[in-house]
């Protein structure tokens, strides 16, 4: 098994386990995290944690030596495998923490950009190589990544093939924080301070924010009130300003 999916107290960890290969994502690889995530769609988990086995290495991107000598039919379809494993992220319930040990390279990379949230280790090297072997990123990398850091560091990145460590990486937001320690204990460390809250108005807090890059402003204003609105419509709104005007904490039911 080259994919682990263990439960953590109220945490789901997927962890790429192919240290040997720097956890590259083979065909094999990327159905087998699709077959996971949806595994963790369906479960009651807060939140899921994805990370690499060993010191050395996130992911080190699509497994080259398995790239090479294919039919252009066969080329496309594994990158449409690639774009459409990583989207399942998009759509998982519960929010998504990569938490990047080293390496995260090419699809690598492209798989962290697809989480909810990026953490990084001190020792992260985080690029988009692709141009160095001829190619450019299939898995996402070209889309999510302006979205993210912008189109000018975004075109920097992708034209020069260049490494950022983990510093530039959360200076330039590429990241939202580095972290120290067991990879697994800092990502639910830091999945911990949104766990509590409500599943689904988390859920709209996060289209409403990924919309925004999407659509122009008039239309992501309506997308806002429309899920603002929605949230209105919960228990767990009702619960969350009772409990403030009574001066207790919230008991939320996702509900
Ligand atoms: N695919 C297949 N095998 C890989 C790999 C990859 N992406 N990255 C590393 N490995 C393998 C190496 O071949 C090596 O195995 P062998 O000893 O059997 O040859 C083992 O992992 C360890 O790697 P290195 O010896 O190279 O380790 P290093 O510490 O010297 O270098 C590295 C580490 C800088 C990350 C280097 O391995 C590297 O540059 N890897 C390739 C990174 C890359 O180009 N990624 C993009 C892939 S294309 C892509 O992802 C397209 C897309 O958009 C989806």
């Amino acid at each position: 098994m080259t994919v682990r999916l263990e439960r953590r107290g109220a945490f789901a960890v997927l962890t790429l386990d192919r240290p040997e290969a720097l956890n590259a994502l083979s065909f094999a690889v990327l159905e087998e995290i699709g077959t996971r995530l949806d595994k963790i769609a369906g479960s009651d988990a807060r939140a899921l944690i994805v990370t690499g086995a060993g010191s050395k290495a996130f992911c080190a991107g699509a497994d080259i030596k398995e790239l090479r000598g294919r039919a252009l039919t066969a080329q496309r379809r594994g990158i449409e495998l690639g774009q459409q494993t990583f989207a399942k992220l998009d759509t998982l319930p519960m929010p998504s923490v990569a938490v990047i040990n080293g390496y995260a390279f090419g699809g690598g990379l492209e798989l962290a950009l697809a989480c909810t949230f990026r953490l990084a280790t001190p020792n992260a090297k985080l690029g988009v190589p692709e141009i160095k072997l001829g190619l450019i990123p299939g898995y996402g990398g070209t889309q999510r990544l302006p979205r993210v850091i912008g189109e000018a560091r975004a075109l920097e990145m992708v034209m020069t093939g260049r490494t950022v460590e983990a510093e530039e990486a959360e200076r330039i937001g590429l990241v939202s924080r580095i972290v120290e320690g067991d990879p697994v204990a800092a990502g639910i460390a830091f999945a911990e301070s949104f766990a509590g809250f409500s599943l689904p108005v988390l859920g709209f807090a996060r289209a409403a924010v990924q919309r925004a890059l999407t659509v122009p402003l008039v239309e992501g204003l309506k997308i806002e009130a429309d899920l603002a609105t929605l949230a209105y419509q919960t228990q767990d709104a009702e619960e969350g300003m009772a409990a403030f005007v009574e001066k207790r904490p919230p008991r939320f039911q996702d509900a």
